[in-house]
């Protein structure tokens, strides 16, 4: 599929993050189970992961499991587990290939073990790559991501005078990355859900009814034209911002 006419390749977002949702109305709405939406969704992480190296983003974030998801059926937490384990294993060779480099923000730790490993491996493996970043939200919420951050910093002995935006940043995940400009979430919920609270000051969202499984690579074309029809202001005036481009 040829890059859209409509998107200027000039203005392409650096760091698009995505709230992949509505797996489960989407199997139930298929007469499937929950875990079937779940199996259904990867297609969609491959296609927008290929939309999105075509047009040279740089990152790009998905929240696959917030901490919030533990507290699902044991069943439901079990096979997206195993999925990601799946997933890492059959995809890695092709991932490396297209030279992206495969990166995690959240509580890895309390990962099972399986996923921990493959994740590591993958990460290790790829962590040369230069195309694109592909970043896992997994076990990952923003409070979890802020608190840990202010004990380190309290474990570290940072004086009141010295906490600003920048020190701050460099104490979250997303050290080295930078924020995204643009945020998607799918399935009609317009909420964040606990993700990139901090990193997401001056994003621009866009919402979309799709559901996650019939995502696909036109979506995420569609979504990046709109990012680029919008004015992002910065808390200054319109005029200010058309003087700035001319
Ligand atoms: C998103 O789809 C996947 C995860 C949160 C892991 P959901 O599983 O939340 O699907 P809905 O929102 O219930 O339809
Ligand atoms: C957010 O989706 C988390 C992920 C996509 C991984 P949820 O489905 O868990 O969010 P809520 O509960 O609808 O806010
Ligand atoms: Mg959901």
């Amino acid at each position: 599929m040829a890059i859209p006419s409509n998107i200027n390749p000039e203005k392409v977002p650096q760091h698009v993050a995505i709230i992949m949702d509505g797996n489960g109305r989407w199997a139930k709405s298929h007469g499937h189970d929950r875990i079937y939406g779940h199996l259904s969704g990867v297609r969609s992480v491959r296609e927008s992961l290929e939309a999105a190296r075509e047009l040279g983003v740089k990152y790009l974030t998905l929240y696959a499991f917030s901490t919030e998801n533990w507290n699902r059926p044991k069943e439901e937490v079990e096979a997206l587990m195993d999925l990601l384990v799946k997933t890492i294993v059959g995809e890695i060779d092709e991932l490396d290939a297209n030279g992206v480099r495969l990166d995690a923000i959240g509580d890895i730790e309390h990962l099972p073990e399986s996923c921990k490993n493959e994740l590591q491996g993958g990460i290790d493996r790829t962590k040369d790559n230069s195309e694109i970043t592909l970043i896992l939200a997994l076990s990952y919420s923003s409070r979890w991501e802020i608190v840990e951050a202010i004990k380190r910093m309290m474990a570290d002995g940072v004086k009141a005078e010295e906490v600003n935006d920048n020190l701050i940043a460099t104490y979250l995940c997303t050290k080295n990355i930078p924020d995204p400009e643009l945020m998607i979430r799918t399935s009609g919920e317009q909420r964040i859900s606990n993700f990139l609270l901090w990193q997401l000051a001056y994003s621009e969202l866009y919402f979309t009814e799709t559901y996650w499984p019939e995502f696909r690579k036109a979506d995420f074309f569609e979504a990046i034209a709109e990012f680029q029809g919008r004015e992002r202001r910065f808390g200054k005036t319109s005029e200010q911002i058309i003087l700035k481009d001319k």
